[in-house]
C-alpha cells in the first residue's frame, strides 16, 4: 500500500513562462529585436528577415501590459513561486550596447514589485530562447567567444539591479537543446546543416563558461543567491533489452547529461572528450575557462519534463517520432498528446532519481505540462461566465505530480514544481496559440484574433486546491 504523497514543507509551487512567449511589446519600452521576432513559425518553419505581422510572439498575450492582472491570478491559485525570463533584448537592445536600457530594467522592477506584493518568490531565467537578434547576426551567436563578454555585461547589470530581491536564478533554458535548435537555443545564425561540429561544440563551451561566470557573479553579489542550470530532461529508454539498444540509449543520454555533468562537476566527462576526439572536434579551451568551470558549479539542477523517448542500435528500427525539440524513437507502450509528444508520468520519477543519484544536487522541475486544444464553454457556475473543462490536463498533471511524490519518497530532494505555461501562451516549437498549457485561458487564436481576455479553466481550481493542501489532495 503506498502512503499518501508527501511534499516537504516549503515546497515551492507555481508556474513558468518565458518573456518571448508572453510579453509582446516587441518594439516597446526601447526593446530591441530578439531572434523570436523573426521566427513566425517557431522551429518548424523558416525565419524571416524582420518582424512580420503573422508572428504571434510580437504581441504574445500582452503580459507586458497585463502582468499585474496575470500575477493576481497566479496569486489566487496560491503560487509560492513564478518562473519567468528577462528578455535580454529589453536590457541590451542591440546586444552589444555600452549602456543598458533603463525602461527595460524598470519593467522588471514593476513585475518584481507585483510578485512581492503577493508574496510570490521569483525564479528568473537569464536566457530563454530570446538572444538579441543583433548577437545572432553580428556574432553568429554563441559560436563567438565575444558573446561571453556581452552576456557578462548583461548579467552584471541584472544582478546589480535585482540580485538583492531574487534568490533563485537559472542561466540558459534547456541548454542542451542547442544541438537540435542552434538558432533558437544558441542564437547561431549559420544554418544547422552548415554548422560544423567544432563550431557547435565551441558555442556550447562558450555557453558553459558564461553560465559558470554568471554563477560567480551571482554569488559575489549575494552569497544567498542560488543558481541552477536548466536542461531539457527526457529519459531515453532502450527500445528492447538488446544490449546494443541499451548502449545506443546510453550514448544518446550522454549527449544530454554532458551539460549538467559540466555544470555540477566543473569539467568535461571522459565520454565527452572521447566524442570530441573521435569526431575531429578541437575546442579552444583556455586555462581561465577551466578555472571558471571548476570553481563555479551550480547550486541546483533544474529541468523541463514533457516526455520520454526510446533509442535503438538498429538503424532499421530508428523511426523518428515527434516531440519536444528532440524527437526520438516512439515507445510502443505510451500514449501521445495531440502533437505526438508521448506521455510518461513514470519517466518523471525515473529522471528525478537518475539526476539525484548522479549529481546529488537539489532538483527543481521548472517545466511540465500538456499542450492541448481547449474549448471555451459558457458556464453559469464559472466566475468569468465561461470556462474550459480540461479534465485531460488535470489527469496529466495529477499523474506527473504523483510521480514527483514517489521520487520524494525515494529520497530525492526536490525544491519545487513550476508547471509550464500556467496561462496560455505562444508555443515555442510551432508558434501556435492553439497549443495551450494554461490554467488560465487566453482569448487569442492562431490567426491573431481574440480579445486577450482571461478565463479560469477547471484546472485553475484544481491546482489551487493542490497548492493549498501542499499536494495532499492530488
Ligand atoms: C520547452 C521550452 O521546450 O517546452 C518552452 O522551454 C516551451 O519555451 C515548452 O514552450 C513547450 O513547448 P511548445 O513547443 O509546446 O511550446
Amino acid at each position: 500500500i503506498s502512503a499518501p504523497t508527501q511534499f516537504p514543507p516549503g515546497f515551492l509551487w507555481g508556474g513558468a513562462t518565458a518573456a518571448n512567449q508572453v510579453e509582446g511589446g516587441y518594439d516597446q519600452g526601447g526593446k530591441g529585436l530578439s531572434i523570436q521576432d523573426v521566427m513566425p513559425q517557431g522551429i518548424v518553419g523558416p525565419r524571416t528577415d524582420g518582424p512580420t505581422p503573422e508572428n504571434l510572439k510580437l504581441t504574445g498575450i500582452d503580459f507586458y501590459h497585463r502582468y499585474a492582472e496575470d500575477i493576481a491570478l497566479f496569486a489566487e491559485m496560491g503560487f509560492s513561486v513564478y518562473r519567468f525570463s528577462i528578455a535580454w533584448s529589453r536590457i541590451f537592445p542591440g546586444g552589444d550596447d555600452a549602456e543598458p536600457n533603463e525602461e527595460g530594467l524598470a519593467f522588471y522592477d514593476r513585475v518584481l514589485d507585483e510578485l512581492e506584493r503577493h508574496g510570490i518568490e521569483p525564479l528568473i531565467t537569464l536566457s530563454h530562447y530570446e538572444t538579441p537578434l543583433a548577437i545572432a547576426e553580428k556574432y553568429d551567436g554563441w559560436v563567438s567567444r565575444d558573446v561571453i563578454a556581452l552576456f557578462e555585461r548583461y548579467v552584471r547589470v541584472v544582478f546589480a539591479r535585482y540580485g538583492h530581491r531574487v534568490k533563485y536564478w537559472l542561466t540558459f533554458n534547456e541548454i542542451n537543446s542547442v544541438i537540435h535548435a542552434p538558432f533558437m537555443s544558441g542564437g547561431i545564425n549559420t544554418p544547422k546543416d552548415e554548422l560544423t561540429p567544432t563550431d557547435l561544440y565551441q558555442a556550447i563551451h562558450h555557453e558553459l563558461v558564461a553560465s559558470a561566470l554568471a554563477t560567480k557573479i551571482a554569488h559575489e553579489t549575494d552569497p544567498q543567491i542560488k543558481v541552477g542550470c536548466m536542461v531539457l530532461g527526457m529519459p531515453i529508454y532502450p527500445l528492447s533489452p538488446d544490449p546494443n539498444d541499451l548502449l545506443a540509449s546510453m550514448t544518446a543520454d550522454h549527449a544530454n547529461l554532458m551539460f549538467s555533468d559540466v555544470h555540477t562537476r566543473g569539467e568535461y566527462p571522459g565520454y565527452a572528450l572521447r566524442y570530441f576526439r573521435e569526431n575531429g572536434i578541437e575546442l579552444q579551451i583556455t586555462e581561465q575557462d577551466r578555472e571558471l568551470l571548476a570553481a563555479h558549479t551550480v547550486d541546483f539542477v533544474s529541468f523541463s519534463y514533457y516526455m520520454s523517448i526510446c533509442e535503438t542500435g538498429d538503424p532499421a528500427r530508428r523511426l523518428a517520432g515527434a516531440g519536444n525539440i528532440m524527437g526520438g524513437v516512439p515507445n510502443p507502450h505510451l500514449p501521445a498528446s495531440e502533437w505526438g509528444w508521448q506521455i510518461d508520468p513514470v519517466g518523471l520519477r525515473v529522471i528525478l532519481n537518475q539526476f539525484w543519484d548522479r549529481w546529488g544536487k537539489p532538483l527543481f522541475i521548472v517545466e511540465n505540462g500538456l499542450g492541448a486544444r481547449d474549448e471555451l464553454v459558457e458556464s453559469a457556475d464559472a466566475v468569468d461566465g465561461f470556462t474550459v473543462l480540461d479534465d485531460y490536463r488535470i489527469d496529466y498533471l495529477r499523474a506527473h505530480l504523483q510521480q514527483v511524490g514517489e521520487a520524494i519518497a525515494d529520497g530525492v530532494q526536490v525544491l519545487g514544481y513550476t508547471s509550464w505555461g500556467p496561462i496560455d501562451l505562444v508555443s515555442a516549437s510551432t508558434a501556435q496559440m492553439s497549443k495551450r498549457y494554461g490554467f488560465i485561458y487566453v482569448d487569442r487564436n492562431d490567426d491573431g484574433t481574440g480579445t486577450l481576455a482571461r478565463y479560469r479553466k477547471k484546472s485553475f481550481h484544481w491546482y489551487a486546491q493542490v497548492i493549498a493542501t501542499n499536494g495532499a489532495t492530488l
